[in-house]
């Protein structure tokens, strides 16, 4: 679901749009829509991800469902995808880089496919009206394979030793289900996910209505409800041996694992996840989400991620302000989300500046302390040198251009505005655009109406320029 309407022609990126295809015959319903029948985009002209994501239509739902045998490394899946067209389209593309597919249907009907690169190109036997919902079924079986990039880490579907985690920032979500992969088309997932009987299978969201299923010949079905809106990128499953804890935070399931072999690194995890829980919802306002939780595993990918609703931790990402962080993208990231990568320290920074925040009110150096240890870099210094505000593709998870300047760009706004308009405007941010998506100026024009101060200089300097700021 696209929340923010835009004119995605003029985003689509010279180039990334296929040629126009011949119309495909109408269907019986397609006199509601108007001119000819012509392909979706290839990409949403992220300057980044290019082929990420697809012009021409918006996702409502996804139905993942998936049966892996962690022996064999054998997985089986159909996805089901409810969208809605936005044009007349005579094809289109979804993001895919997984197993072999055996079949693709549009509406219960068999469909011709083509794959190029990570494009899944899909031609219905009819045209898809625009306005009108269809539905898109995708079958895969084989081996599902990690992506693997230099400048941003593993991702996608990751092995274990028992079973499998998948994660996928920024663009790993087509390695394991076909999707519209960019940020900005959130939807609605229902995950049911099949392992062999004695493995546990975590996901977004709460489990379904129906439960655990089987076993039946040796596997167990779970299900898995993710009901608020989600980027792809945020979609997780965990398949492996974990030891569960369930309970509440303020009436609100909370529910963790680890592996059993991680019992004493995060034996805190779920106390940990209560407690910032509480303490961001002061903070942050109310939290976007109907349950919370995490999942910690041997992955060997050195991070963790902020899967919606369950982040994900490796081993070694287990001390407090990491769940601090993870738990304030669920706010920053997550439900407030980004409609282009390049505004990647909207996540990282406020997502960090949390942990500044959460050390001020517990005892630690406060902002303005931790602030000032990360500006004596010297103007001039290899940490000043990219844009926060556009670091380029390999630059997104730069620690200092991303992280701390990005959280150092928040406290350079709250020193501006002052503490009570900052702390109402952390609130508005987080509610005016819960569960959509945002760039960089949504938050300018909105600090800039609490704040009734001009602050396009501050922002210019501290995101678009490659050099140390003055105060
Ligand atoms: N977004 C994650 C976090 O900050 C971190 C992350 C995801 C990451 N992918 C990465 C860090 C790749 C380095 C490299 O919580
Ligand atoms: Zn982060």
């Amino acid at each position: 679901m696209l929340r923010r309407s835009s004119p995605l022609a003029g985003l689509v990126a010279a180039g990334l749009t296929f040629t126009i295809a011949p119309p495909a015959a109408p269907t019986a319903q397609a006199s509601t829509g108007s001119g000819a029948y012509t392909a979706g985009s290839a990409g949403l002209g992220d300057p980044y991800f290019p082929h990420a994501g697809n012009g021409g239509y918006d996702v409502g739902h996804y139905t993942i469902r998936l049966r892996f045998t962690p022996k064999t490394r054998h997985l089986s899946a159909t996805t089901t995808i409810t969208a809605t067209a936005t044009k007349n389209l005579s094809r289109f593309d979804l993001d895919f880089s997984g197993p072999t597919i055996g079949k693709v249907e549009v509406n219960g009907e068999r469909a011709s496919y083509t794959r190029k690169g990570q494009e899944l190109v899909v031609t219905p036997r009819h045209g898809l009206p625009s306005g009108k919902t269809f539905t898109v079924e995708v079958s895969y079986a084989g081996r599902p394979k990690a992506i693997k990039d230099k400048a941003l880490g593993v991702t996608g579907w990751i092995d274990t030793e028992d079973g499998a985690v998948v994660l996928a920032e920024p663009d790993g979500a087509r390695s394991w289900f076909p999707a519209n992969d960019n940020p900005r088309d959130k939807a609605t997932y229902t995950l049911e996910v099949t392992a062999p009987e004695g493995l546990t299978v975590l996901a977004n969201g709460e489990p379904g209505n129906s439960g655990v299923a089987g076993p039946r010949d040796g596997y167990r079905t779970s299900k898995w409800e993710m009901r608020h809106p989600m980027a792809s990128y945020l979609a997780m499953v965990a398949i492996g041996k974990f030891t569960v804890s369930r309970g509440t935070v303020d009436g609100m399931p909370n529910i963790t694992a680890y592996d059993p072999s991680l019992a004493k690194e995060f034996k805190r995890l779920h106390g940990t996840t209560a407690k910032a829980i509480r303490w961001e919802s002061e903070i942050f306002g109310d939290y976007p989400f109907s349950s919370t939780g995490g999942v910690a595993d041997r992955l060997g990918i050195y991070y963790a991620l902020e899967t919606q609703g369950r982040p994900v931790y490796d081993t070694g990402m287990s001390d407090e302000l990491t769940i601090v962080h993870e738990l304030a993208h669920q706010w920053f990231g997550d439900s407030v989300g980004l409609r282009s990568w390049k505004d990647i320290w909207l996540n990282e920074g406020f997502a960090s500046y949390a942990e500044w925040l959460y050390q001020e009110q517990h005892g630690g150096p406060s902002a303005d302390t931790t602030f000032a240890k990360h500006y004596k870099h010297k103007a001039g210094s290899a940490f000043w040198k990219l844009k926060t505000g556009d670091p380029g593709r390999t630059g997104m998870f730069d620690w200092n251009a991303i992280y701390v300047r990005g959280a150092m760009t928040v406290h350079a706004l709250r020193k501006k505005i002052g503490d009570e308009t900052f702390f109402t405007l952390l609130r508005t941010w987080t509610k005016e655009h819960r569960h959509s998506s945002v760039t960089t100026k949504d938050l300018i024009a909105l600090a800039e109406r609490l704040s009734g101060q001009d602050l396009d200089d501050l922002f210019d300097a501290w995101l678009y320029t490659a050099a140390k700021p003055k105060l």
